[in-house]
């Protein structure tokens, strides 16, 4: 590729990057960007963006949907914010950052999603306490989700269940056909639903649910439609303005390479009166008297922040969002889209594979799932795991005994068929 035109991707000559204190860390002349001038193929661009991670070079690492890795840039962030913190303690933190690292984090959620609409809280799972504690659940309501969700949801729900006598109604997604996880929904849908509650991209499979389509269905119904993106923004290209969401939450230490202990929870404006927050303290408020008994909470998704934050961490998220932003999502999309299907066919052709993600192909992610017929999916993975690691994570969930692998930034074409070549001499045992 030109060198000009490795430039406009990164978007070092077109200034469309919001050129915050964080995008500094990505300019023209940081080691990142000078090591990306140098390269001239699409190769070059992939090793180059590998070498800004800290792993060894023969750590094939497969598990982004679980954790994704940090650039060095990111750690570097992270320790030398904390480092200045430290140097002049005081409470607070800066406002101008929070607001930076939101403006940072909003592009991956599409062109329209405004500051206001954006919390930054500590993970996908306490978005989604957010959202089932603050919408009034009472018992009998119904809430709708799928069988194939991660434990950070299925375990909230069954406490509302619990709790609340909610009641929890769940569908087996289908796995032939996008369209039929519609009809499957719509089937379930009574007088009693409050709610459906299901994956952008699910952890087990990597199934693309059809968002659009089940928010205006759920909206012609007037039922609220919350979903979990852990999986999605810094995978894929999306814009959750056009998505009919009413709620969306993602973790910020997966493909969107922030640190642990980081998270996004999206709200739009006319949802702010409607989600209660149920957890408030300093900066949940524009102000308040105790001696008038008035509270008056943010006019924005900040109202569901509070208390002392631990800044550097999330100056480590919005430099992850940089990182993701200054390669592209779109160029990043295609390039673990390329890895995920090369990996799809060569799965195909081992005898003994069956392959769990689903069949349509726009409707497959970066994440793709199978299972050796008659083995353990832990001893698929413990084998992967041996010598040279290939690190996977096995899929427990739904008694499905999958394997995941995703592939994210980098990763690169010679690990894939390391791991197919693998896995073709585990099914022969
Ligand atoms: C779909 C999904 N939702 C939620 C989570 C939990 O995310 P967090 O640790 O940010 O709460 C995960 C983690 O793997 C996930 O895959």
């Amino acid at each position: 590729m030109k060198r000009t035109k490795f430039l406009q991707n990164l978007g070092l000559l077109s200034g469309s990057l919001a050129l915050g204190p964080i995008a500094k860390l990505y300019g023209v002349d940081s080691p990142f960007g000078l090591a990306l001038k140098q390269s001239d193929n699409d190769d070059d661009f992939w090793r180059i963006i590998r070498e800004q991670f800290v792993f060894p070079d023969d750590y094939i690492y497969m598990n982004t949907g679980g954790i994704g890795a940090l650039p060095s840039l990111v750690i570097n962030k992270v320790v030398t914010s904390m480092n200045e913190q430290e140097r002049f303690p005081r409470p607070g933190h800066s406002h101008d950052n929070w607001i930076d690292i939101k403006k940072t984090c909003a592009a991956l959620f599409g062109t329209e999603c405004k500051v206001e609409e954006l919390a930054l809280i500590s993970c996908a799972t306490e978005g989604i306490n957010i959202i089932l504690n603050g919408i009034g659940l009472k018992a009998g309501d119904e809430i709708i989700t799928s069988t194939h969700e991660h434990p950070a949801l299925h375990i909230p729900l069954l406490n509302h269940h619990r709790l609340n006598k909610v009641n929890i109604i769940t569908f087996d997604p289908d796995m032939h056909s996008a369209a039929g996880n519609i009809d499957r929904i719509s089937r379930l849908i009574t007088n009693k639903t409050r709610m459906i509650f299901i994956s952008h991209v699910t952890c087990t499979t990597g199934q693309v649910f059809p968002i659009k389509e089940i928010g205006e269905l759920a909206k012609s119904k007037g039922i609220i439609l919350a979903v979990d993106g852990a999986q999605a923004p810094g995978s894929m290209e999306i814009n959750v303005n056009n998505l009919d969401v009413d709620y969306y939450v993602c973790s910020g230490h997966k493909w969107m390479l922030g640190p642990k202990r980081t998270g996004i929870l999206y709200v739009p404006s006319k949802n702010l009166d409607f989600l209660q927050p149920t957890t408030v303290g300093a900066y949940s408020d524009s102000g308040y008297d105790i001696s008038k008994m008035s509270l008056t909470l943010q006019d924005s998704a900040q109202r569901y922040e509070f208390g002392t934050q631990n800044e550097p961490l999330f100056l480590g998220l919005g430099a992850g969002a940089q990182f993701v932003q200054t390669i592209g999502l779109k160029k990043i999309q295609a390039h673990n889209r390329e890895l995920a299907e090369a990996f799809y066919e060569g799965l195909s052709g081992i005898k003994g594979v069956e392959i769990l993600s689903p069949e349509e192909k726009e409707y497959r992610s970066s994440i793709i799932s199978f299972r050796i017929k008659s083995q353990k999916a832990q001893d698929v993975a413990s084998f992967l795991g041996k010598g040279k690691a290939i690190r996977v994570r096995v899929v427990t969930e739904a008694g499905l005994n999958g394997v995941r692998a995703s592939f994210h930034v980098y990763n690169q074409r010679f690990e894939v068929d390391k791991i197919l070549n693998k896995i073709a001499d585990f099914s022969k045992q």
